[in-house]
């Protein structure tokens, strides 16, 4: 396959954010806040920094304020406009994507993250895709998704960014068999969803934020099930493996796992430590509850 720029994203959203209930009974998990910007819109603009242009949200019922999130809010921006409120304006036209850059597709049912990749087929066609699973946040210097685009340019094959897990938490994520290592890249040569502990072939781990070649969709076409009876994506990346070049790459930055209410809570703290309207209140304000506990 010749190389093609990477352009295009599918952002699967699904979810019914049980673990967050009663927050997301009647909003999208999607739109849970960290600081001041939902999940969602992290993914996105990690996903415009790292130069993609088209989106696929895959989405349920329920989930339209996600859609109306990107959309153009006539009522509000002239109502700021009136108010002179400038900076909250910019703050929204600086969301707003280009015309027809955003599409939805609904998954009629939660078969698995395989599925709802599956459903994005005609969006994806015959191009490499990014995949940013909204849940996991990463700080990093350069944008988590940027670094995939370099290995993937460098490469040109599938890559996904991966973490090393304490062993007794492989069966939360999907693990690598690791093959040449330049403790950067490390060629993927199996791959393995949620294993036990005992049957884990290492202890490097998938985060939500991928780069496949579209052959992937020839694989998920066939609904095979695995792991919990879902349609798995890595059972669908594991086939390519030995067809195209398949790697896992060691990101630069800290991931945090905002499906969990501690990951969340420590994403709330890390990012508004990184923001320079707010970092030293929220550094006096921990200090309090530091000094109250120790
Ligand atoms: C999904 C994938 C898993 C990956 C994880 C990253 O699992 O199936 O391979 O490691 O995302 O967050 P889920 O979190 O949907 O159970």
């Amino acid at each position: 396959m010749s190389f093609k720029p990477l352009r295009k994203a599918v952002l699967p959203v699904a979810g019914l954010g049980t673990r967050f209930l009663p927050a997301t009974k009647s909003m999208p998990k999607e739109m849970l806040t960290v600081v001041d910007r939902p999940l969602i819109q992290y993914a996105v603009d990690e996903a415009r920094a790292a130069g993609i242009e088209q989106f696929c949200m895959v989405t349920g019922r329920g989930k339209t304020a996600l859609i109306d999130h990107f959309d153009v809010s006539y009522e509000l921006e002239a109502t700021l406009k009136a108010r002179s409120k400038l900076e909250a304006l910019e703050a929204l036209e600086a969301l707003r994507l280009q015309p027809g850059a955003i599409t939805t597709v609904r998954q009629q049912e939660p078969l698995g993250l395989g599925h709802a990749i599956w459903c994005a087929r005609t969006f994806i066609g015959d191009d490499p895709f990014a995949i940013l699973l909204p849940d996991d946040l990463v700080l990093s210097k350069t944008p988590c998704m940027q670094q995939l685009a370099d290995a993937y340019k460098e490469t040109e094959g599938s890559v996904v960014a991966v973490v090393e897990v304490p062993p007794d938490q492989t069966n939360k994520y999907g693990i690598l068999k690791t093959g040449s290592d330049d403790g950067r890249l490390v060629e993927v040569t199996g791959l393995v969803e949620k294993p036990k502990p005992a049957d884990a072939p290492s202890n490097l781990s998938i985060i939500g934020r991928y780069v496949l070649l579209p052959e992937v969709l020839g694989y998920l076409t066939k609904m095979e099930r695995g792991a919990g009876n879902e349609v798995q994506l890595t059972d669908a990346m594991a086939k390519m493996i030995g067809h195209s070049p398949f790697h896992g790459l060691r990101f630069e930055g800290e991931r945090f796992d905002c499906g969990d209410k501690i990951g969340f809570l420590e994403a709330q703290i890390a990012f508004s430590l990184e923001r320079p309207d707010l970092a030293d209140d929220v550094r006096a304000f921990l200090k309090k509850y530091i000094s109250e506990i120790a």
